[in-house]
C-alpha cells in the first residue's frame, strides 16, 4: 500500500526522552497528522540501554500527553519496514551539528536504497538544544550535575535514582 502523507514517523532510542526529542517530536506533531514516536527495541544494539523499552515508553507517554496526534511503539526491525508497515510517508529527524549530519546523510542513503518511496525530513534542532544528547544527560546524572532543564522531571527523578552517586 503506498504510503500516507498524513503520517510521519519520529524513531530513535529515547534512553531517555530529552527537551531536545520532545522539541522535535512537537513540531513534527504541527506538520503532520498522525506522528508515530518509533521507540527501538533492540536489546543488543549499542550495548545495553539504562531504561527498558517499558520505561522509555512511560516517559515519552507522559511527556507528550499534551500533544494530539503521537502515537508511541516500538519496533525490533529494519526503521524503513517499520515506516512502512504503518504506511508513514516521513521519518522526521533532528539534526544538531555536523556530526549528525555526516551520519545521518549515511543513514539516508542506507534507507533510502531499501525504501524509496519513504522521506526523510530534517528539522534544525533548536539553538538551546543543539548540544543536548541522552548519553550526555546521563552522564551528567552519574557526576551530579544539573539536568533539570534538559529533560522531563520525571526522568530527571529517575535518572538521579539510577545513576546519581
Ligand atoms: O540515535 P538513535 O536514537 O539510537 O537512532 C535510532 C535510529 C533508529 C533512528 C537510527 O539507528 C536509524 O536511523 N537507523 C536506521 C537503520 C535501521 O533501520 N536500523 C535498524 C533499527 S536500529
Amino acid at each position: 500500500m503506498a504510503p500516507d502523507n498524513r503520517v510521519a514517523l519520529c524513531p530513535g532510542t529515547f534512553d531517555p526522552v530529552t527537551y531536545g526529542h520532545l522539541d522535535v517530536i512537537s513540531r513534527a506533531s504541527a506538520m503532520y497528522d498522525t506522528v508515530i514516536v518509533a521507540v527501538v527495541n533492540l536489546p543488543w544494539r549499542k550495548g545495553n540501554t539504562l531504561f527498558t523499552a517499558e520505561e522509555r515508553i512511560g516517559f515519552l507517554t507522559n511527556a507528550t500527553s499534551a500533544l494530539p496526534n503521537i502515537e508511541i511503539e516500538t519496533f525490533s526491525s529494519l526503521l524503513v519496514e517499520f515506516a512502512r508497515e504503518r504506511r508513514a510517508m516521513a521519518i522526521v529527524k533532528g539534526l544538531r551539528a555536523i556530526s549528525d549530519f555526516e551520519y545521518e546523510l549515511e543513514m539516508n542513503q542506507l534507507n533510502r536504497r531499501q525504501a524509496p518511496e519513504i522521506e526523510s525530513v530534517y528539522l534544525m534542532a533548536s539553538p538551546k538544544y543543539s548540544f543536548l544528547r541522552s548519553s550526555g544527560v546521563k552522564e551528567l546524572a552519574t557526576f551530579g550535575g544539573e539536568i533539570d532543564d534538559l529533560v522531563p522531571d520525571e526522568v530527571a527523578r529517575h535518572l538521579k535514582d539510577r545513576l546519581g552517586r
